[in-house]
């Protein structure tokens, strides 16, 4: 016998599994919309070129790729943010600035598979472009807060670490390490809590022949850095050259910008200074940041930071950009195990429930005309008794159960039973959309 199971890594949404996502869903583009953020989307796939340099070595390895019928190499889009970047800079022109943008829907990674991580799963973007300024980051961690919070999390449940791409690459340059050594050792730096000391130093000794040790113990202690002025005191050993000292000032002023805007918002206690998060993509700039659960025992919820070069790099103008992506496997896993996730049932308005043949065609009318009304309506296929069909009336969760019998349509009316206590009443039948606009809406 065939096997026609899922592929490993891909899910099956069975409509109460459905009902969830949708939730999701809800929630994302409500919440983006409430930010002012405008929706878009992109080709689910697209060239390979396109993500091959654009999204680092990891994602890399993970492309779910292969050659089309015209034998171009394509791939199913592991992330958005390189198809964004393309479509920025091809209309950079003619676009307002800043632009807030949020998009929502699957991506896929050849990912090894372990919890919280699958090889399809979706995810909502919301990215800020044009805009320079700490502003930008302080409105996307605020958006990425505020969704959480609206899934009904607490601070309790839920922290974002904040931490700075450009402050590690200027405390490595202090160090004699120059752009390209650093990029590298922030790879190292991004597996750090992954890997044992041994396997961390190995790495490293790949990156730099000698200073193994010194590395080793400098990144050590810059990783304990957990306040702003706590920054300026790991850099105080250094000896920096005149334009590192303005490039450190400019990133504290930005970082205080960061924490007293996020303050004013009233999510001073959701962040934390923590300059464990590098990102592992290849794009990112400043600041960076990832959001976790509080009990450690989900992967990253959400990630995100700037990419202040990736749109000039697509080609277009320079453009500085910020954001995050959260996807949904974590998300939904948090939001069970916290109590957050509602029970859904899908439900119908109202019920036919139908005599027999003779009263069908009156019922299926009826149907017609309320549905083009807007009411979602239901009714059975066959002709049954009355008692399975109002059992099935309770089961789609009708509000109202509308019975077509001989008697009734001789007078012209239905009667309409109210599910919740049995009462019944006869209404019109030329009366009903009027009735259910009163009973439904009240
Ligand atoms: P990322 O950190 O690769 O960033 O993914 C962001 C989020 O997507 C993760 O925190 C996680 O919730 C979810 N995610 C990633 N991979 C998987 C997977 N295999 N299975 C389930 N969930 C997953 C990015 O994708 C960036 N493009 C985000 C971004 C937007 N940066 C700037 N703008």
């Amino acid at each position: 016998m065939a096997n026609f199971q899922a592929l490993p890594g891909f899910r099956e949404f069975y409509p109460e599994d459905y009902a969830e996502r949708r939730h999701i869903f809800q929630i994302w583009r409500q919440v983006g919309r409430r930010f002012g953020f405008q929706e878009f989307d992109g080709p689910v796939l697209e060239s390979l070129e396109l993500f091959k340099a654009k999204s680092g070595d990891e994602i890399e390895s993970q492309l779910f790729c292969f050659e089309d019928k015209g034998g171009r190499e394509v791939s199913l889009r592991p992330e958005y943010t390189p198809t964004l970047a393309r479509m920025v800079a091809a209309k950079a022109s003619s676009l307002k600035r800043p632009m807030k943008w949020f998009c929502m829907g699957d991506n896929f990674r050849y990912e090894r598979m372990q919890r919280g991580r699958l090889r399809c799963f979706s995810q909502f973007n919301a990215d800020i472009l044009g805009e320079e300024g700490a502003g930008a980051d302080i409105e996307a961690i605020s958006l990425l807060i505020q969704i959480l919070l609206t899934f009904g999390l607490t601070d309790e449940d839920f922290y974002i670490r904040l931490s700075d791409r450009d402050l590690w690459i200027l405390y490595l340059e202090a160090q004699g390490f120059d752009f390209e050594a650093s990029s590298k050792i922030l790879s190292v730096v991004d597996k750090w809590d992954k890997a044992t000391e041994e396997k961390v130093r190995s790495m490293l000794s790949e990156v730099v022949d000698d200073r193994v040790d010194d590395l080793w113990h400098s990144i050590t202690s810059f990783l304990q850095v957990n306040s702003v002025d706590r920054i300026l005191a790991a850099f105080s050993s250094l000896s920096l050259s005149h334009d590192a000292k303005a490039r450190l000032d400019s990133r504290l002023a930005a970082w205080s910008q960061l924490i007293d805007g996020l303050g004013a918002m009233g999510f001073g206690e959701f962040t934390r200074v923590d300059l464990g998060i590098v990102r592992g993509l290849a794009y990112y700039t400043g600041f960076v940041f990832e959001a976790f659960d509080k009990k450690q025992e989900f992967r990253a919820i959400a990630g995100g930071g700037r990419y202040d070069t990736l749109i000039e790099k697509m080609g277009g103008p320079g453009m500085p950009a910020v954001g995050f992506g959260m996807g949904d496997v974590v998300l939904s896993e948090l939001l069970k195990a916290r109590g957050c996730m509602p029970r859904f049932f899908d439900t119908v308005d109202v019920y036919l429930v139908i005599g027999g043949s003779s009263e069908r065609q009156a019922a299926l009318k009826d149907a017609g005309s309320l549905r083009q009304a807007g009411y979602s309506v239901d009714y059975p296929f066959k002709d049954q008794g009355f008692g399975k069909q109002f059992k099935s009336a309770s089961n789609a969760g009708a509000r109202l159960a509308l019975i077509y019998g001989s008697q009734e349509l001789e007078k012209g009316v239905v009667t309409v039973r109210d599910m919740s206590d049995r009462s019944e009443e006869e209404i019109a039948r030329g009366s009903l959309i009027e009735f259910l606009g009163q009973k439904l809406n009240a």
